[in-house]
């Protein structure tokens, strides 16, 4: 995920675009740039680190000139650094491109344009997209963008500009958003409408495939075909505020909503035309794995209920005992890691202070280190041996929710490739669940659009003082971050419990009306799940389930059923998560309370 921003019109253009790239920093902020075009001149300025450094700059030393591009960046290939951040521009810098979105054949165009003797600067995917507009390049920019989009395989919002027309900017989607603005002598393109609420409430909203053309006073929009396309201008109605969120009133219930975008993004933007998971990042070999006699997974808070679930799949697929630990705990324990060891490290920001010290010990003991994050240019994704990388884009909202289920499907990912590689599964048996994990995005989607009885789950226990999950085998892990979710964004005391353990204790709490959460989405286990709930039920319990649509049984020991679509055992905490994510986000919003930013937490925990 990144902004972009393009403008040709009137003002001055690096100015505009600034501001734009300010209302969209929620897509991105590792890094920021400007290419503008001026007196035959591309001026590129593009630095590492927050917009405002870039504005700093610009501030101090003008830029000139009235047709530009920028980017605010969240880096997928490539750490976040000056030679990595967009615009990226050919040999002569008479061409620069913005792009959001991944190339997933970058590799091999890469290889091809440095056989025609192309020099690469950067580690981007994008920079091959400079190269092969200046390749096509005969002095009409538009044939050129067409010709480089045809060779492209994967995401991509791109904007390109050259040095030779200073009055024309070319833009074309497909998989990313992107948007034309209509002004008064002036037209624009961007990621996203809040970059530009503030010059124009006149927007295009265009489709896969689409491209469009600005030049001088004219915006046109072509399909991939190259014939004109006649589209409504949309005026947008909603104020800047509401639009950084997208329309939704916090960061959260946005993040909730973006998770099938965010699973399909790590999911199958990396399956390979043969069907198979392409663990980028991750070189281990058959020796490697052979060489390892233990798996660690060690996080902390959600990223460690992820964790949980990847012990699941890795013990399922890979036939290994998987040990999973709280960072903060694991650090000062006597943990046996060896030079024999994989430790698989969870973290969506790559900067927990626990996580990060856990990977430090284990290092030094000479395990192997392995980090599924979010964050591109993180500290532990910089000291890790092998990275992964959660595509989730960026999560601001302090409870996390798309960082988790992208993490479960990384877990996941890792577990069926490591598996097919050791000879521990069949390949039928890979490719099936590559399958089914390829409907994930469409399940999460149903969920989000039937939220009816999750709504009026949140109103029978925004009162309450107490809330108790239950769960047995992957549905007490799901427990965990259901309970987690909730206490963290709504201040009810919740906690979640092996429904099997409830005997042993816990079950003394409950009393006429305490809300009982209970997740019965296993199929080997749900008769026993049945028979616990039937036993908090009958000491007075208001029990709301979680189950999937075949299982209706459920509904004779329940006062609420909130179903999900009918999954995989495995892989249906991936989709059973989000009506808790929702529970959580309705009582928050019910009790009146600062969704995105709960009282004590912050979103990167950089202390011990
Ligand atoms: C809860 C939450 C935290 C984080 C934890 C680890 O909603 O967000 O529990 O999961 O602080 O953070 P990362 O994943 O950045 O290491």
């Amino acid at each position: 995920m990144c902004g972009i921003v393009g403008y040709l019109g009137t003002k001055n253009a690096s100015e505009v675009i600034v501001d734009g790239l300010s209302k969209l920093e929620y897509r991105g902020y590792d890094s920021a740039g400007v290419a503008v075009c001026n007196d035959g001149e591309l001026e590129i300025r593009k630095f590492k680190g927050r917009l405002a450094v870039l504005a700093e700059d610009i501030e101090k030393n003008e830029m000139k000139g009235h047709l530009g591009i920028g980017h605010t960046r969240w880096a997928t290939h490539g750490e976040p650094s000056d030679v990595n951040s967009h615009p990226h521009f050919n040999k002569d810098k008479t061409i620069a491109v913005v792009h959001n979105g991944i190339i997933e054949n970058y590799m091999e165009l890469k290889e091809e344009l440095k056989e025609d003797g192309v020099e690469f600067r950067s580690e981007t995917d994008t920079e091959v997209i400079a190269h092969l507009v200046d390749k096509y390049y005969e002095g009409n920019l538009l044939d050129a963008v067409y010709k480089t989009v045809a060779r492209l395989r994967g995401a991509y919002a791109l904007g390109v500009i050259c040095k030779d027309n200073e009055d024309e900017l070319v833009a074309v989607r497909k998989d990313s958003p992107l948007i034309a603005g209509v002004g008064e002598g002036e037209n624009f393109i961007a990621s996203d409408i809040p970059a530009l609420l503030k010059y124009t409430r006149k927007v295009y909203f265009l489709e896969n495939g689409e491209v469009v053309h600005i030049k001088g006073n004219e915006l046109k929009i072509y399909d991939s075909e190259r014939n004109p396309v006649e589209k409504e201008i949309y005026d947008v109605k909603w104020d800047i505020e509401a639009a950084s969120k997208g329309g939704y009133d916090c960061f959260m219930l946005k993040e909730i909503n973006e998770q099938p975008e965010g699973v399909k993004n790590t999911l199958e933007r990396r399956i390979d035309e043969n069907g198979n998971i392409v663990l980028d990042g991750i070189h281990l070999t058959k020796e490697d794995l052979d060489n390892i006699n233990r798996i660690y997974i060690v996080a902390c808070g959600t990223a460690y209920h992820a964790g949980l679930l990847g012990k699941n799949a890795l013990e399922k697929y890979l036939k290994v005992p998987v040990i999973t630990d709280i960072a903060s705990e694991f650090r000062y324990s006597d943990n046996f890691v060896d030079e024999h060891s994989l430790v698989i490290l969870v973290s969506q920001s790559g900067e927990t202070a626990d996580t990060l010290a856990v990977l430090r010990d284990s290092k030094a003991k000479g395990a192997k280190i392995l980090a599924i994050t979010n964050v591109v240019g993180s500290s532990i994704s910089r000291e890790a041996d092998e990275v992964f990388y959660t595509w989730a884009g960026p999560e601001i909202a302090v409870a996390s929710t798309k960082a988790y289920t992208t993490q479960i499907t990384s877990l996941y990912m890792i577990a069926l490739n490591f598996a097919l590689e050791k000879g521990t599964i069949t390949r039928e048996e890979y490719l099936e669940t590559i399958e089914k994990m390829k409907e994930l995005p469409e399940k999460i989607q149903s969920v989000l659009d039937n939220q009816d009885k999750i709504k009026e789950t949140a109103e029978k226990i925004v009162s309450k003082e107490h809330v108790f999950f239950l769960g047995r085998g992957v549905d007490y892990s799901l427990a965990m971050e259901g309970s987690l979710k909730l206490k963290e964004v709504s201040y009810i005391h919740s906690e979640a419990f092996a429904a099997g353990e409830l005997k042993h204790g816990t079950i003394a709490l409950i009393e006429e009306g305490t809300p009982v959460i209970s997740i019965a989405t296993q199929e080997n286990l749900f008769e026993k799940m049945v028979s616990n709930m039937q036993e908090v039920k009958a000491r007075g319990a208001f029990v709301a389930s979680i189950a999937q649509e075949h299982n209706r049984s459920v509904e004779k020991v329940s006062d609420e059923v909130i179903y999900i679509p009918n999954c995989d055992d495995m892989l249906v905490p991936i989709v059973a998560v989000v009506p808790m994510q929702l529970l959580a986000y309705y009582v928050s919003t019910m009790k009146g309370l600062d969704v995105d930013k709960p009282r004590n937490l912050a979103k990167s925990v950089t202390v011990e």
